[in-house]
């Protein structure tokens, strides 16, 4: 009983909070992504504004791992030194995009 009630609580307590990068901050996440001008091969690659990257309607991400694993992907590409930290900042900024719960 008590183990079901510990469940219980736990499913309350993800559908409250379905932000997947609690951590995170949207505005911190948007600085870094200037900053590492995260845009500039998107841009070059799609021959417009690079944030279609993220709502293509082919995109690859649809999951917040998957998501994580993209920004470690992609920042590795300009040399950036992400921490675990930054990678959440990023990944609550970009999930302005995606809206994955
Ligand atoms: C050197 C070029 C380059 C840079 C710089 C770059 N990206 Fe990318 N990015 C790509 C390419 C190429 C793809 C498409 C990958 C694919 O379609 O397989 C991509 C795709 C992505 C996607 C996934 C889009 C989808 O399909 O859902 C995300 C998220 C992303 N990049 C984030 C970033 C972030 C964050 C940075 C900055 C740290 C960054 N990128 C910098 C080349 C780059």
């Amino acid at each position: 009983m008590k183990l079901l009630t510990t469940l219980l609580l736990l499913c309350a307590a993800n559908a409250a909070q379905a932000n997947p990068f609690p951590t995170g901050n949207a505005q911190t996440g948007k600085a870094l992504f200037d900053k590492y001008n995260c845009n500039s091969c998107h841009a070059a690659m799609l021959g417009s504004d690079g944030n279609s990257m993220f709502t293509r309607e082919n995109r690859k991400v649809n999951s917040p791992d998957k998501l994580i694993e993209q920004i470690k992907q992609c920042s590795g590409n300009v040399g950036a030194n992400l921490t675990k930290q930054d990678e959440q900042h990023l990944g609550a900024y970009l999930n302005q995009y995606y809206k994955l719960k």
